[in-house]
């Protein structure tokens, strides 16, 4: 059967070169804002070395991804309900093993994305940061990307590795970009541009990805006061200029995900 022909959500893959630049955050919230849009939508945990999905989210899962992988337990037994209208599989954390994915975990997790893909319309990979060749697998799994990067320096130069990366190891060159912690409005787009410009000058003889901006999201105190609180800010806070930045940023992926399937071969043959 042709890949392309497979019914089934769309995955996507959330990740970001530097860490703690908010990914988890945005990826519980989005998830939230996609669900309340009468969507299905699923987050696998994918940070496979640090989860904490569950911890944000103020789940106590009896079953996690491990389970599934080592055990045989299936798919909906580990799934959780999420406040928020969303579906969540923990991840067990500290998983040491999960430093590289083997073949068989490998074949493993992609039998899961696959489980959930058909099972959802949105599947989000909340992934650990970095280039590490466990991020790179999972990132593998998912239709398309979207990089986390907030506008200090160093994330930027971690998220140029990330797309370089993806560039030249997945022939990834239409990923999206999110500006998180944005200190005024307009922020993440001239970082978008400034970010096309680096990697139109130095991946010229790869081919440079060309950035799809989603969006950008507000430094906000409501984010830290969410995740102290184990909620959603779309939730303890859904008038503040986060939860708003989050609710435009989740119409863009729904016309996203209204939008055909791209032509062409799709990363790991969903
Ligand atoms: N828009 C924001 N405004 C203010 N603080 C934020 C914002 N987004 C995230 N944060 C803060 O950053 C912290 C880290 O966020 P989060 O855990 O989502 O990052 P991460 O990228 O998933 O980290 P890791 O790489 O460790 O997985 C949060 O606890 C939150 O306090
Ligand atoms: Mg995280």
């Amino acid at each position: 059967m042709n890949p392309n022909e497979q019914a089934g959500g769309r995955v996507l893959a959330v990740t970001s070169g530097k860490g703690g630049v908010g990914k988890t955050l945005v990826t519980a919230n989005l998830a939230a804002a996609v669900a309340a849009q009468g969507r299905k939508v699923a987050v696998l945990d994918a940070d496979l070395g640090l989860a904490n999905l569950d911890v944000v989210l103020d789940l106590h899962p009896a079953f996690n991804l491990h389970h599934i992988l080592h055990q045989g337990i299936p798919v909906q037994r580990a799934l959780m309900k999420a406040p928020g209208g969303f579906s969540v599989l923990p991840a067990g954390s500290g998983l040491m093993e999960y430093s590289r994915l083997t073949p068989a975990l490998q074949q493993g997790m992609r039998s899961v994305v696959a489980e959930l893909a058909a099972a959802h319309d949105l599947v989000l990979l909340d992934t650990g940061a970095g280039i590490s060749e466990v991020v790179l697998d999972t990132i593998a799994m998912a239709h398309e990307v979207l990089v986390v990067a907030t506008p200090e320096p160093t994330a930027l130069t971690d998220a140029y590795a990330t797309f370089k990366v993806l560039a030249t190891l997945q022939r990834r060159l239409r990923p999206l970009l999110l500006v998180n912690q944005v200190t005024r409005a307009g922020e993440g787009l001239t970082i978008a541009q400034q970010m096309q410009a680096v990697l139109d000058r130095y991946l010229a003889d790869v081919g440079p990805p060309r950035l799809r901006m989603l969006g950008e999201l507000p430094l906000d105190e409501s984010a830290r006061s969410a995740v102290r609180q184990r909620r959603l800010v779309l939730q303890c806070a859904p008038g503040s200029p986060l939860a708003q930045g989050i609710r435009a940023q989740a119409l863009r992926l729904a016309a996203w995900l209204d939008a055909p399937v791209p032509a062409g071969p799709r990363p790991d043959g969903f």
